[in-house]
């Protein structure tokens, strides 16, 4: 049987999705609700950026293969249909807003042929596959529900989806596990560790990953508040536990803390939804992760205020990075932008540049001033706040960026610059848990 997709929500997780499902030689109808998207994705162009995504995404629209609509019946000759619609934190509280994976299977539900399977990509609280899939049995009783969790990270989407580390399926019968095996068939061939689990394991296994790696994002980050009080060098001490293989050695990177769509509000989701449970005490550490990533972007300013002054107004600060992460336009929850923000809101004259972040960096914060180009950026500037990692950044030249400057001050916010270049440039260099 050769079987027929549909993706419903292009965005980032949804447009991956579909494009490397066309990739491995599938039929796959696209459907999203916003027409401009639509239209960007049917012309072959991606409407944010993702490195090699642009590259694929055209060469399988010329396939004939993918298409895209705003048109919810066009799925009807799917047999499998992804659901890859966002989860974003609501307004008031922690918890995950169900919103659009609701109204996206209600959409779907009046088109789904006898044996269709609807498979959710979306991060959702436990307990959701299983309310859809009841909800299903009464409206679309001919067609079945799985969960399927995503982890791509953003700048590795192609690559990530590709060729995953594993894939989780969480099934309520084995019909719907074969029908996964064949859509994943050529990705299971290259050995890929498949995992069939029931729908809350499946659910639970993503905010469950999630919710560690922040947790070693925020570990690192809490012994370079240690490091800085009792003089140590935070970069020295990840790479030394991390020769110990059940530590391991990446994302030990200490700095401004982690943000983006998904980390910051998957950890408040899943500690609403323990509470929910009744299992609120389990998962409480979470909130001191939260706690200690939100006080990286605090002690941050602390450092700018001690170098410069209690009182902003008079400075001029060059922010180099605006994004949540390099290779990624996506400034969602970003702590470079969450910084510059505090910055100016403290007086300071604040201007970001950032490689690819500043148009989406400039609709979420249009007071901020930014510049194209890293030298008009920092002119005149009193100090550099290095705060996304860009592969740009590790390559400047402090000796020509010197003379442009006002006072020659840099501070790392992601230790990821060299040190030893800089001061020998004669900057003044200060980085997050290093007091040397
Ligand atoms: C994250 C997960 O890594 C993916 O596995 C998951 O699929 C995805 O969320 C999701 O739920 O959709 P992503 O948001 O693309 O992926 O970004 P990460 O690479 O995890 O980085 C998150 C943040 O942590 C960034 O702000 C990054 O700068 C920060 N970070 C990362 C650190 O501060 N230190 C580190 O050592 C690593």
């Amino acid at each position: 049987m050769d079987l027929i997709l549909s993706v419903v929500g292009c965005g980032y997780l949804g447009a991956t999705h579909a494009a490397c499902m066309s990739s491995l030689g599938f039929r796959v109808i696209g459907v999203d609700t916003d027409p401009d998207k639509v239209a960007m994705l049917s012309r072959g162009e991606l409407p944010f950026y993702e490195p090699g995504l642009d590259t694929l995404l055209a060469q399988e629209m010329k396939t004939g293969r993918l298409s895209f609509t705003t048109d919810f019946s066009a799925v009807a000759d799917a047999d499998v249909h992804f659901v890859c619609v966002g989860t974003p934190q609501i307004k008031d509280g922690l918890a995950a807003d169900l919103t659009y994976v609701k109204a996206a299977v209600a959409a779907i539900a009046p088109y789904l042929k006898e044996g269709a399977l609807v498979v959710g990509k979306s991060t959702v609280p436990v307990g959701t596959a299983q309310s859809l899939r009841s909800e299903l049995a009464q409206s679309a009783p001919q067609a079945d529900l799985a969960w399927n969790p995503e982890f791509l990270r953003e700048g590795f989407a192609v690559e990530d989806t590709l060729t995953p580390n594993r894939l989780v399926v969480g099934v309520a019968n084995d019909r719907a596990e074969e029908i996964l095996k064949e859509v994943y068939e050529p990705i299971i061939a290259l050995g890929t560790p498949w995992i069939r689990a029931d729908l809350p394991t499946a659910e639970l296994v993503k905010v469950a990953a999630n919710s560690f790696l922040a947790t070693k994002i925020s570990f690192i980050n809490a012994m370079a508040e240690v490091c800085e009080a009792a003089g140590g060098d935070v970069t020295v001490l990840a790479k030394a536990i991390g020769y110990d293989p059940r530590i391991g050695n990446r994302f030990l990177q200490a700095g401004i803390g982690f943000g983006g769509g998904c980390l910051p509000k998957d950890i408040r989701a899943f500690m609403a939804r323990a509470e929910e449970l009744g299992a609120k005490q389990a998962l409480e550490f979470l909130r001191e992760i939260d706690a200690i990533n939100l006080r990286a972007r605090q002690r941050v300013i602390d450092v700018v205020r001690s170098e410069l002054s209690e009182d902003l107004t008079q400075y001029k600060i060059a922010i180099l990075g605006a994004t949540f992460k390099p290779d990624s336009d996506d400034v969602r929850d970003s702590p470079a932008l969450d910084i510059s923000a505090q910055l100016q809101a403290a007086g300071a004259t604040v201007v970001v540049h950032d490689p690819k972040g500043i148009e989406p960096a400039r609709k979420r914060f249009p007071s901020l001033q930014y510049s194209e180009s890293v030298t008009d950026c920092v002119k005149a500037a009193d100090l550099i706040l290095h705060l996304t990692e860009w592969r740009e950044y590790r390559e400047l030249d402090p000796s020509v960026l010197g003379p442009l400057v006002k006072n020659k001050i840099v501070i790392d916010g992601r230790n990821a610059l060299d040190r030893d270049k800089w001061r020998n440039a004669g900057w003044k260099f200060h980085a997050l848990g290093r007091t040397d």
